[in-house]
């Protein structure tokens, strides 16, 4: 078979020069946790103020596996609570949900004869997600990150604050962008987004094993913070985490083979904005009867406010949908233009009239 895969771009290509903006989403598949907060939620608001930024509830994506129709609509509110009670400012950030911005499935469309299936295949999500069930996935399972580029394209955004889980999608994301520039004769067009992932919080872990990711699908509840738990639910999940008998190290190499005790630091210096280092020099020494309570302690000031926050965000889903309405003529606004734009380098019929 010919491959008509255009060599990629000559080193010395103009690149974007447009303005700094922010992209990233959150799907509404499931009560968010501390990862979310520290990977994403947390992030967003600390940028708000620096660029432009669009926050999205990533619907499309959430419907890459089952989802009950009766709930998404609440769940999606749910998102864009807990991105309001995070503190993000709706008058500063653009915060909608995915679906209500169409365009984000036409760029999809454009995208999939971009990307290349080689590059799909290599995308470990999708093996996670898929299991040994890969027949019966959804195929929007296996393009689920081509979606992902184009919502970040779209808006030609620059950085996309994640954590590290996502490091991939963000690899093909710029992929696809310089492929798009390349075969359109449009150098520059495209930016190549900077994933902004670093940080302790980048990829916190199960509370119940310091090898597998927090996340919303581990069937045990204790594995994971959940936003919406209350002071005395959050302190009894840190007070049970797992760890060993020995006491916190005092330097960072002291870390190495205790992936629990390396977590549950991660998560004090980035609850507390110290690094590693500055929890080890405070804590190290220390039995973890001291440092859990001090752990839970900061977890819950930091923590139960936010769930306070997103129930009574939650009681007002008339508030929370015209923030979300509004939200979503805003991120029109510059999506469109650029699919117009998109759609003329590609070549699509136009009206002369
Ligand atoms: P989602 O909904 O799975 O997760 C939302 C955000 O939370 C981060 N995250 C974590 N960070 C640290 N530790 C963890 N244990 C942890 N678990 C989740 C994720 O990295 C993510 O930043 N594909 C995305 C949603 C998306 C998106 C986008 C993001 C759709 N389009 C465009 C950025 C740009 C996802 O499934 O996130």
């Amino acid at each position: 078979m010919t491959d008509h895969t255009p060599a990629p771009a000559a080193d010395g290509a103009p690149a974007y020069a447009g303005p700094e903006l922010i992209v990233s989403g959150v799907q509404p598949s499931g009560a968010l946790h501390l990862g979310n907060y520290l990977g994403a939620l947390k992030k967003f608001v600390a940028l708000q103020d620096k660029a432009p930024c669009y926050l999205f509830v990533a619907d499309l994506h959430a419907i890459t596996v089952w989802q009950d129709p009766a709930l998404m609509a609440a769940q999606t509110r749910e998102i864009a609570a807990a991105y309001l009670a995070s503190g993000l400012n709706p008058d500063i950030a653009t915060i909608f949900p995915q679906s209500a911005v169409r365009a984000h499935a036409e760029m999809a469309w454009i995208f999939n004869c971009v990307a290349r299936v080689g590059w799909l295949d290599r995308m470990t999500q999708f093996k996670e997600k898929s299991g040994k069930h890969k027949e019966r996935s959804s195929v929007g399972l296996y393009t689920y990150p081509v979606l992902q580029a184009a919502d970040i394209l779209i808006y030609k955004a620059t950085a996309v604050p994640v954590g590290e889980d996502q490091k991939q999608h963000l690899e093909l994301t710029r992929d696809i962008a310089q492929k798009f520039n390349n075969d359109f004769g449009a150098p520059g067009y495209f930016p190549l987004p900077e994933p902004l992932i670093q940080g302790p919080g980048a990829r916190v872990m199960s509370l119940r094993d310091g090898k597998a990711k927090m996340s919303k699908s581990d069937p045990s509840d204790m594995s994971r913070i959940n936003l919406m738990d209350d002071a005395d639910t959050i302190s009894k999940k840190i007070r049970k985490a797992t760890t060993d008998p020995l006491p916190v190290p005092e330097t960072i190499e002291g870390l190495a083979d205790r992936p629990e005790v390396d977590n549950l630091v991660g998560i004090f210096g980035a609850l507390a904005d110290k690094t590693k280092a500055e929890v080890l020099a405070e804590f190290g020494g220390q039995g973890f009867g001291a440092f859990k309570p001090a752990l839970a302690d900061l977890a819950v000031a930091r923590l139960a406010p936010i769930g306070d926050e997103m129930r009574r965000y939650m009681s007002d889903p008339a508030e929370v949908d015209r923030l979300l309405a509004r939200g979503a003529e805003r991120a029109s606004l510059i999506a469109e233009p650029v699919l117009e734009e998109t759609r003329r380098l590609v070549g699509f019929w136009r009206s002369r009239g």
